[in-house]
């Protein structure tokens, strides 16, 4: 029987971070990785050692400061970046390498012009070799969502002979179907020796918007690790969002998945990284978007302000948002305008609120939204008009 813990791999300083626009420099990722140790999250891929001065020393520092999760350096497989990579995380509780190679057919043809052969040669070397730095070792066949599956079998054995911990099966290009992504990892389950042994990982890119779909099918399907980044970002159109996969798994218990992810520290991280990366969230981001809990439309409002899981499937308390927003624009009734006046301190009786909701409409014609202030010029006059009936 399969454990029930889904690691949560974080790689926003890794792919994330990769991003143009989105370079951060050594304090702030190291402010980032202590938030992720706190978040929960398993595994934070601190960056790719080789590649730049700069990244050795943010995933050296980060190594020393992490209390709790694994630190993990990307590498390719080539000796020298996995020596780097090892020096790098010397300081780390848990040091990770994580290494690895393109196993598609377009892969070995176009980028190492090479033969199916000569990549397993290369895994088994690079694998073997990060094995005599440190104990886990990630191994990923990169572009395996578009691998033959029988191919890709045989590459994970031969990783898994030469001491890998876990097999990252990357979607690269972000091309698979969720049944698909689902099926590769049933069919590497049932197919590798030793794979019994080894955590299986997710790392799905969003190319076609189903970078989650993806890695909830993968887990489904037997993998325990998904790759991930807070609020998605990652190369083009992004990676897997930790807050999205976090939140699937712990609104669907019959799933019997869990992770270790505290979260309501989400919705703070999210803000916390979008602001030191300069990189916005879309409004009707899931989960974290400023929409995400935000209802706007007449109909919604009324179900809201009667039962909130008439339209909520979460508590947004439950994600670090204070509460659900009651948007008051042309589309809202007199339910929503009576809701908003109590919350700044105007009990209406009926009169009274079908006078100022002929006013709040006039208003909202005029403006997208209608704040407090503007409910405070309505209820002046309101209360003008009450004053003259009665006089
Ligand atoms: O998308 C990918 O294949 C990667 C690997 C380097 C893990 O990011
Ligand atoms: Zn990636």
């Amino acid at each position: 029987m399969q454990d029930n813990k889904v690691q949560i791999f974080d790689t926003t300083l890794r792919d994330g971070e990769q991003v143009p626009g989105c370079k951060l420099d050594t304090n702030q990722k190291l402010v980032i990785a202590e938030r992720l140790d706190l978040l929960g999250v398993n595994v934070i891929e601190a960056g790719f050692p080789v590649s730049s001065p700069g990244d050795f020393t943010s995933v050296s520092e980060i190594a020393k400061i992490v209390k709790n999760a694994t630190v993990c350096g990307l590498t390719r497989a080539v000796e020298n970046d996995i020596k780097v990579a090892a020096e790098a995380l010397k300081f780390a509780n848990h040091p990770r390498i994580h290494t690895g190679i393109g196993t598609s057919d377009s892969h070995i043809q176009f980028k190492f012009n090479s033969t199916r052969e000569k990549v397993i040669e290369r895994a088994i070397k690079a694998v073997s070799y990060a094995k005599s730095f440190v104990e886990d070792v990630e191994f990923y066949a990169e572009d395996a969502g578009r691998t033959d599956n029988e191919f890709l079998a045989r590459v994970c054995e031969e990783v898994i002979k030469a001491g890998a911990t876990v097999l990252n099966i990357p979607d690269t290009t972000g091309y698979c179907l969720p049944e698909e992504y689902g099926a590769k990892m049933k069919y590497l389950r049932e197919n590798v020796k030793g794979i019994e042994n080894v955590t299986l990982s997710c790392h799905c890119h969003n190319d076609l918007g189903l970078a989650t779909a993806n890695s909830i099918s993968g887990v489904i399907n037997g993998a325990r690790q998904i790759e991930c980044t807070i609020n998605g970002i990652g190369e083009r159109a992004g990676n897997t969002a930790l807050e999205e996969v976090v939140m699937v798994l712990k609104q669907h218990p019959y799933l019997n998945l869990e992770t270790s992810i505290n979260t309501k520290l989400l919705y703070d991280t999210s803000i916390m990284v979008r602001e030191s990366m300069g990189m916005p969230v879309q409004p009707n981001k899931a989960i974290v978007g400023a929409n995400a809990f935000a209802h706007s439309s007449g109909i919604h409002q009324d179900g809201v302000i009667k039962n909130r899981e008439t339209y909520e499937i979460m508590d947004p308390e439950d994600v670090g948002v204070t509460e659900s927003a009651i948007v008051l624009t042309a589309r809202s009734g007199r339910a929503a305008l009576a809701y908003r006046a109590k919350k700044i301190g105007y009990e209406l009786t009926k009169v009274q609120l079908d006078t100022a909701y002929t006013s709040f409409l006039e208003t909202a014609d005029k403006q997208k939204e209608v704040k407090d202030d503007d409910i405070h010029s309505i209820m002046k006059e309101v209360n003008k008009i009450s004053k003259i009936a009665m006089a």
